[in-house]
């Protein structure tokens, strides 16, 4: 019999981000006694590396804009392989969802006449992203949290879930670990929402800090749910390359929506090099022009810095590998040059961009109203994710919900740059509604003690065996993703990981750890690497067989998309044999009245 305290929610939500605090927030409201799990401490989520806004068709800078256009942008984006209605309920929600933030206290920028300010974006139409500076992240889960906190919401930090628990079938609880003490604890619930975010772990060079390691995706794979669309990682163009030390840590888009542009080692403004033809008619293709959009002129079109970010990504890598990058392997990202042009220019970069001015000037030295930044692409968000019914966020396994960046489907292909602070409210408030409708129809399921002691025995294993230390092994696990499975792919290096994965498995199954339980960040890494492999494993496989490019999957050795490959998805399930298994499954037809909409905003 193992040793382990019991808790007992309606709701258990994992994961204390945007979109867990959302969930939270709502199936309390809903009546639910709710139970709130973070791996770290209360407010610390990559939702605040969500730095340049969250997009919303308020229109309160262009009056043309509406949820239609929104939603184009969306499926454009993404390619056409986004769940589109997933796709069309964020456009719908997401100005009510911005509006309620508000009222809960968030302090957006505001335009001359007091309404919220929007700025542009890649791939966005119209100025759509909210902000509040280059922090609006931040905000937001300030909000939340301060809301959520007076709801009554119990907030049990620190601490990691392991397994979800299975009663024929439906999820009704989870097994985990306070970090603090190693203590074992099985929360029971009715139903559980999954909202932990990302996979950026699984890379060398990654905006996400050390929590993201694709628990959610794991926790649902291992308890029966389906992911699809793994092989759609977002690379966003622009995170810093030097010093070392803080390599990858993001450089927000909104340096770019506020007049950044991108120069090779000639000073050249390489995007002006290749503007795709999905976009070329919003495309400026001279500076003059660029500079008049950023400026609002509303007959100009968009600077080709703001183009979307897969294309914007494999720009810099085309420069970098071409012998034109900066001294430390990136680009140059000039955000100084508008004091050319602007009276009070850099004024205006401290105001709106007050948190890359610290950065820059703290971690590198450097001033940027003075100087160009060093940027490249870094492992930023995952597009693949749990399988979910649209409108609920159910998962295929009944009680498990997914929100936020776990849950896949919105994105399709590629994610828009602030569609993730939309989809956490929207998606995070459908989540939490319909897990505590679905608590409420259904009783607390039996807490079965065999699977219970086979957590802790796994849990536990790392102090008995004498393979290597885990840091090692997932040292060598981001390089090798880092490496074959990147920015660029080709079947030889993708064959090559998968061979590797299947060694790393033998690796993983027999780190060792020593000391005890309490605090012991060795053991909670060799507890993480399990979640890596499935999820390393999953994309490996899915970029495999996707013998295309699409979005943020791009192959070398098939630079073209393949229309037919653009109508299925891989779905990601584990055998009966334990194995992972892939399954080439078709993506559902849009209906006509969105087909319509997409064709009168090309
Ligand atoms: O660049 C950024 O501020 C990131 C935004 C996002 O990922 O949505």
């Amino acid at each position: 019999m193992s040793d382990y305290r019991t808790v007992k929610h309606d709701v258990l939500v994992v994961g204390a981000g945007g979109a867990g605090l959302r969930a939270s927030i709502e199936a309390s409201s809903k009546g639910a006694s709710v139970g709130l799990v973070c791996k770290s401490l209360l407010g610390k989520a990559h939702t605040v590396m969500a730095e340049g806004g969250m997009a919303a068709s308020l229109a309160n800078v262009d009056d043309r804009d509406n949820w239609k256009t929104h939603f184009a942008d969306t499926m454009r984006g993404g390619q056409y392989v986004n769940n589109w209605r997933m796709a069309q309920l964020h456009a719908q929600e997401a100005p009510a969802r911005v509006h309620e933030l508000e009222a809960w206290g968030a302090v957006f920028d505001r335009t001359p006449d007091g309404r919220i300010l929007q700025r542009n974006f890649g791939g966005h139409r119209y100025p759509r992203l909210a902000h509040v500076g280059d922090r609006t992240g931040l905000e937001m889960i300030r909000t939340l949290q301060d809301h959520g906190i007076h709801q009554g919401i119990d907030v049990h930090m620190e601490c990691t879930v392991v397994r979800l628990l299975v009663d024929s079938g439906r999820v009704v609880g989870a097994f985990g670990y306070d970090r603090e003490r190693g203590r074992f604890v099985v929360y029971q619930a009715n139903a559980v929402i999954l909202a932990t975010g990302g996979i950026g772990r699984a890379f060398r060079i990654t905006s996400n800090s050390w929590e993201y390691t694709g628990d959610g995706h794991a926790l649902a794979y291992n308890a029966g749910a389906d992911l699809i669309d793994m092989e759609y990682v977002q690379f966003h163009p622009t995170g810093m390359v030097w010093p070392s030390s803080v390599q990858g840590i993001l450089v927000t888009e909104g340096v770019r929506g506020e007049g950044g542009v991108l120069r090779n080692s000639e000073g050249k403004r390489f995007m002006f090099d290749d503007i795709p033809d999905a976009y070329k008619n919003q495309t400026a293709d001279n500076e003059e022009e660029g500079w008049r959009y950023t400026q609002g002129d509303k007959d100009a079109r968009r600077p080709p810095e703001l183009l979307t970010r897969d294309h914007v990504a494999r720009c810099i890598m085309r420069e970098v590998r071409a012998g034109r990058g900066s001294p430390h392997g990136g680009v140059f990202l000039d955000i100084a040059w508008i004091k050319e042009r602007m009276k009070d220019g850099e004024e205006h970069i401290k105001r709106k961009l007050p948190s890359m001015y610290h950065q820059f000037k703290e971690l590198a030295g450097i001033d940027i109203t003075d100087e160009a930044m060093e940027v490249g692409p870094t492992t930023h968000y995952v597009m693949g994710g749990i399988r979910v019914e649209a409108d609920t966020q159910m998962s295929t396994v009944p009680g498990l919900f997914a929100a936020g960046e776990c849950a896949a489907g919105l994105h399709g292909a590629n994610r828009l740059g602030g569609n993730s602070l939309s989809d956490l409210l929207v998606f995070g408030k459908r989540a939490g509604e319909h897990a505590a409708a679905f608590a409420q129809e259904h009783s607390h399921g039996t807490i079965d003690e065999a699977q219970v002691n086979a957590a802790a025995a796994d849990t536990l294993a790392p102090f008995d065996n004498d393979g290597e230390v885990p840091y090692v092994v997932q040292d060598d696990l981001q390089d090798c993703m880092q490496e074959r499975v990147g920015i660029v792919r080709s079947q030889a290096p993708l064959d090559e990981a998968i061979e590797k994965l299947g060694e790393f498995k033998k690796r993983v199954a027999n780190v060792s750890v020593s000391g005890n339980r309490e605090y012991n960040m060795g053991w909670h890494t060799a507890l993480d690497l399990p979640n890596l492999l499935v999820v390393s494993e999953a994309l490996t496989r899915a970029a495999s067989l996707r013998t295309e490019s699409r979005g943020a999957h791009f192959r070398e050795d098939h630079p073209e998309k393949d229309p037919a490959q653009g109508e299925i998805t891989f779905a990601v399930r584990k055998g009966e044999d334990g194995n992972m298994q892939i399954e080439p499954e078709p993506i559902r037809d849009i209906p006509d009245d969105l087909q319509q909409i997409i064709e009168e905003n090309r």
